[in-house]
């Protein structure tokens, strides 16, 4: 409590020279917990006065102003809520920098109006319109408040009346103050099989910036995904925490400037590298959202927090039902015909999974896609592997009892297809230099409409043709190298604006995909996790977070995820990546998350078999409280020899508690203490019951014990795991 009321106070950044008191126009950006509050000093400048908790009585926020006291000259600090380039006594990081049709550079933005309205979900929107007192330029800063969630959406719209073009040489989405007194920002390391590493820097002094250039794939190497804890660091209960994300499928750049007085200035959006962008007079150019949510109890509540405005409010179908599948990717790779496939069918029907997803290599005739170095681009099926096409598997599949989903990569292309050949000028390349390949493929160039159009009709296509498709995963294996447009070239447009253009090209298409096919599940796939932003969860309905299943390495990576996403959005399948771990502790680890399998069933003992069997069904019987529940992490795998995570339903009277070893040295503690639960009613009677057992094995759980909510919450719960008992899945369930 101590840690949050000096939270409450310090969240205040006062003006550089032009300090005002009183007057002036005061605009709270309010959730039920959180307040940005922005106001105009003197000169008409918007600056931000309050970036905190929200107070009971708004016209308070006014005097929030009064309570800091830092002596600048006006060259340390500045709290503008939108920082420029140019004049304005703005030394800091600016949020954007202009070139005006003229020539001149410099950008002065006061405030003009301001609206407020009511978003048809339930969010507040509020738009400020700033415009430079000497130039017909304009930056209108929107922010949409989701009350119950403490999520705050910000973006900006730019536009100008001059005469000809201004060149942007940076366009942020949001920002921010922050005026606590010490801050440890977690942001991601990754790589392929190594997604989302988490890496805490102690800010202190100076830029640290998180940046993404591969235009595709863009979360390969690093995440938009970040958490800054204040005033100390943040557990899963207290503290004071910012979590979120810039929402775009494309460059980003997070920028946190510490001043001299430990001021944290926050610039998020586009990264600028090699995107200059030419605004036309009268063009609007909308910036991608930049989301977060700030907690007063912890990572645990701010992970709450985005997960319910991710299923509520992105998330395709977020609060709808998902299809546990039986994928074929590391079951045969390349080598399958359609015989084999049919035989596996039977497979997905014993497992009792709802369908059945033929991954890459069904395509291409010219160049067979036998293997990830040719056939890309030409997405029709490949006669001598399925000679009686997609129906016909779609058709057998039914007869199984099971849905059938299909793979495409429909943004790329390998040199070695008949697409390349036809259409050079579709790809993106710099045609006086040397093509540079990742996984011998290059992409298309989505810049192009008429690679919209094909990109579109490879989807449309599909579905025409088979109109009772389950499913579609959406890969994506290659970043941009040697960025350049031949269809941007030909327009006369700078090829500044390609990685902006080739984002919004993508959109675009997937904008036609789910106005005509709204529903479908469509997994985002990119080699693995390369891609999981916001603005794309849009249209997906799940991702897959890395081409690493080895349960082990997964259950620290579904960890990670989770701080931002619920667990009905990630992709989780049982694979033979690592056997050394056994079945149960495989499935167990993929039931908290959208559960697949991608095995070859007909290789298990008939013991195991069973046992999957048995395991899908209780999935089925629980899966409603992982995918809508809430999640509560109770034991982390990085400060324990386990991981315990608990999902309860929104009346708390059903829950489902995951534990896993993962440490399994002699000397490991993980159960010598109890586990404390979370998210229960303290006044309820709760019975545990552990599942996902093979027949016949005994459990120290007793089921027929029950403990009340305050117990399992303040005393705990003991799951007893050790090697003998590596996961444990105990079902929670209230008594009356
Ligand atoms: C990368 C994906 O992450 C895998 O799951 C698989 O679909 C392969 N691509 C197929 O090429």
């Amino acid at each position: 409590m101590k840690f949050i009321s000096v939270f409450a106070i310090l969240l205040f950044v006062t003006s550089s020279v032009s300090v005002s008191f009183g007057q002036g126009v005061v605009i709270p950006i309010e959730t039920e917990n959180v307040a940005a509050v922005l106001k105009t000093d003197v000169n008409n400048r918007l600056k931000i006065v309050y970036f905190g908790r929200s107070l009971s009585d708004a016209d308070e926020y006014a005097r929030t102003e009064d309570i800091f006291n830092f002596h600048t000259g006006g060259a340390a600090s500045n709290n503008s809520a939108y920082a420029v380039a140019g004049v304005d006594n703005n030394f800091t990081e600016p949020a954007i920098a202009a070139v005006h049709a003229d020539g001149n550079n410099s950008l002065s933005l006061l405030y003009e109006s301001h609206t407020v309205s009511q978003t048809d979900e339930g969010a507040t929107l509020t738009a400020i319109t700033l415009r430079d007192p000497v130039y017909p330029f304009f930056v209108e800063l929107f922010y949409r408040a989701w009350r119950k969630w403490d999520v705050i959406e910000q973006w900006c719209v730019i536009r100008h009346a001059e005469r000809g073009e201004v060149t942007l040489h940076k366009y942020a989405s949001a920002n921010l103050y922050l005026n606590a007194r010490d801050y440890f920002l977690t942001s991601y390391n990754g790589d392929w099989a190594k997604e989302l590493q988490p890496v805490v820097t102690h800010l202190r002094q100076g830029m640290h910036t998180v940046e993404s250039r591969l235009g595709t794939r863009e979360h390969l190497l690093t995440s938009p995904n970040f958490m800054l804890s204040m005033d100390g660091r943040a557990d899963e209960t207290h503290g004071a925490v910012m979590m979120g994300q810039l929402a775009w499928n494309g460059n980003f750049a997070l920028q946190f400037e510490t001043d001299v007085f430990k001021n944290l200035h926050i610039v998020a959006g586009i990264n600028p590298y090699q995107s200059a962008y030419r605004l036309k007079p009268d063009e609007r150019l909308e910036t991608p959202r930049f989301v977060y949510t700030l907690s007063f109890e912890g990572t645990g509540r701010g992970s709450r927090n985005l997960q319910g405005w991710m299923r509520n409010h992105n998330l395709r179908e977020g609060r709808g039902s998902r299809l546990t599948l039986l994928n074929n990717w590391e079951a045969t790779y390349f080598d399958f015909d359609q015989e084999k496939l049919v035989s596996l069918f039977g497979g997905a029907k014993e497992l009792g999974v709802d369908m059945f997803l033929l991954d890459d290599g069904w395509f291409a005739n010219k160049y067979p896609r036998s293997g990830d170095h040719a056939g890309l681009g030409d997405w029709e099926v490949n006669r001598e592997k399925l000679p009686d096409g997609i129906p016909f598997l779609v058709r057998e599949a039914g007869k199984a009892g099971v849905g059938f989903g299909i793979w495409i990569e429909p943004e790329m292309v390998n040199p070695k297809s008949d697409l390349y050949e036809k259409h050079p000028d579709w790809v993106v390349r710099q045609e006086k230099r040397p093509e540079i390949y990742f996984r011998n493929q290059l992409v298309l160039d989505l810049t192009n409409p008429d690679v919209q159009d094909f990109v579109y009709g490879v989807v449309d296509n599909l579905f025409t043709e088979n109109p009772s498709l389950a499913f579609i995963k959406w890969d994506c294996n290659a970043p941009i190298f040697n960025a350049h447009s031949k269809y941007l070239e030909r327009k006369k447009i700078p090829q500044s604006h390609f990685y902006v253009a080739y984002s919004q090209g993508l959109q675009r298409v997937l904008e036609r995909i789910r106005d005509k096919y709204p529903t479908v599940p469509i997994m985002l796939c990119s080699g693995g996790g390369g891609r999981s932003d916001y603005n794309l969860l849009k249209y997906f309905t799940e991702f897959w977070l890395s081409d690493n299943t080895d349960p082990l390495e997964r259950v620290f990576m579904q960890w990670n995820y989770s701080y931002y996403y619920p667990a009905i959005a990630m992709c989780s399948h049982v694979t033979d990546w690592s056997r050394d771990r056994s079945l149960k502790y495989r499935i167990d680890v993929a039931s908290m998350g959208k559960l697949g399998f991608d095995i070859r069933v007909d290789e298990l003992s008939e013991r195991d078999r069973l046992f999957a069997r048995q395991t899908v069904m209780n999935y089925n019987g629980f899966k409603n409280i992982v995918w809508h529940g809430e999640m509560y992490r109770l034991a982390s795998p990085y400060e324990n020899d386990m991981a315990s995570l608990l999902y309860v339903n929104e009346e708390k009277t059903e829950g489902i508690m995951f534990n896993y070893l993962t440490n399994w040295r002699y000397l490991s503690d993980a159960s010598l203490r109890p586990v404390r639960l979370q998210g229960l009613d303290e006044a309820k009677m709760y019975r545990l019951t552990e599942i996902n057992l093979y027949d016949g094995t005994r459990t120290p759980v007793d089921s027929k014990k029950v403990y009340s909510g305050e117990f399992l919450m303040k005393a705990g719960f003991n799951p007893l795991v050790n090697r003998g008992r590596a996961s444990v899945v105990i079902k929670i369930e209230a008594t009356e």
